[in-house]
């Protein structure tokens, strides 16, 4: 499946460097509330900034976290190979008011992603939001939203890249894409993504644990 499946004709991302070849994205669960934490704490203020559009403390962030609903969002993460989680994509769903004469395309999809500082430019959060705009697609939202800080250019690339309009304003910006409807090729990928990206997580997650296991052993020091 090419990116025009997914993005406005004439707007599809150019091709990625090799690199982001083997950037897998995978679903996250609450299982993984612990790590995203993690994640966001070791966000340095000016990223926290970009992120939440406001400096949050540790106590904010535990609150953002725990606050996480995964029966409505969906969170997506990449780990590195010593099973850190590196990236982390949020995409929450407006909750929809009780009006059976409301569809799903009235709900618009805010996407809020981060990358840790180490992991940044190999494609890892373009990857993230390609995965929250195929999902999108899949469960019948048709606008992707993000909103940002006007002087973050790295994100606007992004979102440029992706064909997102972007309205800037009092120093945001906010960033919409209209997302084409769902059909069997935008299915089957995300649920291959999905797979591939599920085998990786546990074999990284069962090497790091063997790891672990092998330095408690008395005489064995764990360096990763
Ligand atoms: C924004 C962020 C998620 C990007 O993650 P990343 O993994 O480094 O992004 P990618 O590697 O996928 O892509 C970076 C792109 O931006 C480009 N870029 C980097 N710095 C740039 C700059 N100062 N100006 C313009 N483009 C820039 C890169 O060249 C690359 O583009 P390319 O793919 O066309 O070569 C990461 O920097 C981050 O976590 N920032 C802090 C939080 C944040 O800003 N979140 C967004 C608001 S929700």
């Amino acid at each position: 499946m090419k990116n025009a499946d997914i993005f406005p004709e004439g707007k599809e991302p150019s091709p990625k460097p090799a690199t982001n070849k083997s950037v897998f994205v995978k679903e996250l669960s609450a299982r993984d509330r612990h790590r995203i934490l993690k994640h966001f704490l070791a966000l340095k203020k000016s990223d926290r900034l970009l992120r939440f559009g406001t400096y949050l403390s540790d106590e904010l962030i535990a609150k953002y976290v725990d606050g996480i609903d995964f029966s409505r969002d969906t969170v997506f993460g990449v780990v590195s190979s010593h099973f850190r989680l590196v990236g982390v994509g949020h995409l929450a769903f407006a909750p929809r008011p009780a009006d059976e004469d409301i569809s799903d395309k009235d709900k618009i999809a805010e996407f809020g992603v981060s990358v840790s500082d180490n992991a940044r430019g190999k494609g890892i959060g373009a990857k993230l939001f390609e995965r929250g705009a195929i999902h999108c697609r899949n469960v019948d939202v048709d606008t992707l939203f993000m909103h940002c800080l006007a002087s973050n250019q790295t994100m606007i690339h992004i979102a440029k890249k992706a064909g997102m309009e972007i309205l800037r304003e009092y120093g945001e910006a906010d960033a919409y894409l209209k997302i084409l409807p769902a059909d069997a090729v935008s299915v089957l990928k995300e649920a291959v993504q999905e797979q591939v990206a599920s085998i990786d997580y546990n074999i990284k997650a069962n090497t790091r644990a063997a790891v672990k296991w092998l330095g408690s052993l008395p005489g064995i020091k764990d360096d990763s």
